[in-house]
């Protein structure tokens, strides 16, 4: 058996999956961001420890036998976070997330120097890990003086089991300190940004073994002894093990928290000036590019908090037609945005509110604002030499078929809906925990999934999105113009 953890922005979901993939039991268990300050995002690795002790407590309630089989896990984590651990491994101060941009000016600063670029093949953005550091020597001196190791999110928990500082390509790709074509750290980023080798975790491939639970772990935990702990990803390049999205012209598009959309490759081929992403896979040899919006779901999750309505009431009031994209314009950046603007300070703005307009007339511009900002990320991996011609659609926003059946009209692709599209990255993480037990090759064993139903773009909608999306598309502009 083998246990996929997937450590997400709100919550740790763990996955007992047998051998030939079958899901056994799932178990979840949630936690909060913090937000101290505008723009900043936080959490303690405390909560993601609760809550693996949680999930763990609970799967062996529901399916006692099975996890007493368990023979490796593997996590997936939400990336860039900066973990900070004085010489003794105890944690210095609450993480500090992908989605803070606190960092910006350093974030500028640093990728001003062209070797940032060069090297890791990325704008340095202002979520990632290098400038998170900076701004910590800056601003938290004392701290900065006492770390010892810098971890992101999901490598903690694997130091917390295993107690090795252990990171893997596809996680570590998103700090700005790798070569993310070589695969290695970068000592020449390292210093740009004041950091040591030291101070970085050993560095693996995803589905390559960390070691064994530690017998004081698996006491605590109720594990059989020796389990096994894979180096695990970054929780797309996870999210494309668990659905198979390892070549070219694979790829999915994901309505999370942020938004994602992914375009596996077979080589390294990075276009940093596009902001979109080039990364190391979780799997050996290979890489992809994708596209990040930071305000996905999270832009509906905050129309649902302002309106006091679930964003499944929300999606659901919508009905099941799906209307061309109407006069009211929302643009998503609520924590500013990554592709293709690389704006931390961009804030977000609904255009065009009338008198007349309705609790629903704003769902659907935030909906339709989102997807939108997915076709700006369409268009930048195009520029890049990407061409997907389907996409996977994961994400707790899929759930809302409206919103399925609007984006693929606005990406004018069809998009394919996973029988079991809810275990994405938990999925990707057993099968690398599978991968590093057996031996087994990735590309055999990271099949695509069983497709419950493709939504078409209709055809003869195509001009009235493609307008729609011109005139979104324009709107940028008008917003950084903006006193
Ligand atoms: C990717 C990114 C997000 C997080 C959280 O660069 O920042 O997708 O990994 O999901």
């Amino acid at each position: 058996m083998f246990l996929g953890l997937d450590l997400g922005t709100s919550g740790l979901r763990a996955l007992l999956a047998a051998p030939d993939g079958m899901v056994i039991a799932s178990a979840e268990a949630n936690y909060d961001v913090s937000r101290p300050a505008p723009g900043w995002s936080e959490q303690d690795p405390f909560d993601w420890v609760a809550a693996c002790k949680a999930v763990i407590a609970e799967l062996k309630s529901v399916v006692p036998q099975q996890m007493a089989q368990v023979q490796g896990l593997a996590i997936s984590g939400h990336m860039h976070g900066a973990t900070l651990l004085d010489e003794a491994g105890s944690v210095l101060r609450p993480c500090i997330l992908w989605n803070d941009t606190r960092s910006a000016v350093e974030a500028a600063d640093l990728d001003a120097e062209p070797a940032f670029r060069a090297i890791s093949g990325n704008i340095v953005f202002p979520g990632f890990t290098a400038p998170k550091l900076v701004w910590v020597a800056k601003h938290e001196p004392d701290i900065f003086a006492r770390t010892a190791k810098v971890l992101l999110p999901k490598d903690y928990l694997g130091w917390y089991l295993t107690n090795r500082y252990v990171s893997d390509m596809s996680d570590s790709a998103g700090t700005s300190w790798m070569d993310v074509g070589a695969r290695a750290w970068s000592d020449r980023l390292l210093a740009a940004s004041g950091m040591r080798r030291d101070q970085m975790p050993e560095l693996v491939e995803g589905s390559d073994v960390i070691g064994p639970v530690t017998p004081l772990r698996s006491a605590e935990l109720g594990l059989p002894d020796g389990v096994l702990v894979m180096g695990g990803g970054g929780d797309n390049a996870v999210a494309a093990c668990g659905i198979g999205a390892l070549a070219e012209g694979d790829g999915f598009v994901s309505l999370g928290t942020s938004g994602v959309l992914l375009a596996a490759r077979d080589g390294f081929s990075p276009d940093a000036a596009s902001a979109v992403h080039s990364f190391c896979h979780a799997v050996p040899g290979r890489w992809y590019q994708m596209g990040v919006i930071l305000s996905a779901t999270d832009s509906l999750n905050w129309l649902s908090g302002v309106v006091g309505a679930s964003p499944a009431d929300l999606t659901k009031a919508l009905g099941g037609t799906v209307k061309d994209p109407g006069p009211l314009r929302f643009l998503p950046y609520l924590s500013g945005e990554r592709t293709p603007h690389n704006d931390a300070d961009v804030r977000g703005a609904f255009v065009g509110v009338d008198v007349g307009m309705t609790r629903d007339d704003l769902t659907r511009a935030v909906i339709e604002g989102v997807s939108f900002a997915l076709r700006d990320s369409l268009e930048a991996l195009r520029s890049t030499g990407a061409n997907p011609e389907r996409l996977i659609a994961i994400g707790g926003g899929v759930q809302s078929t409206y919103w399925v059946e609007l984006l693929a009209n606005v990406l004018g692709l069809p998009l394919d809906l996973p029988e079991q599209g809810e275990f994405g990255a938990a999925m990707g993480a057993a099968r690398l925990a599978a991968c590093g037990v057996t031996g087994a090759d990735p590309a055999a064993l990271m099949t695509k999934p069983q497709i419950a139903k493709t939504i078409h773009p209709d055809p003869a909608r195509r001009a009235v999105f493609v307008q729609a999306y011109q005139a979104y598309a324009s709107s940028y502009s008008t917003l950084k113009a903006m006193p």
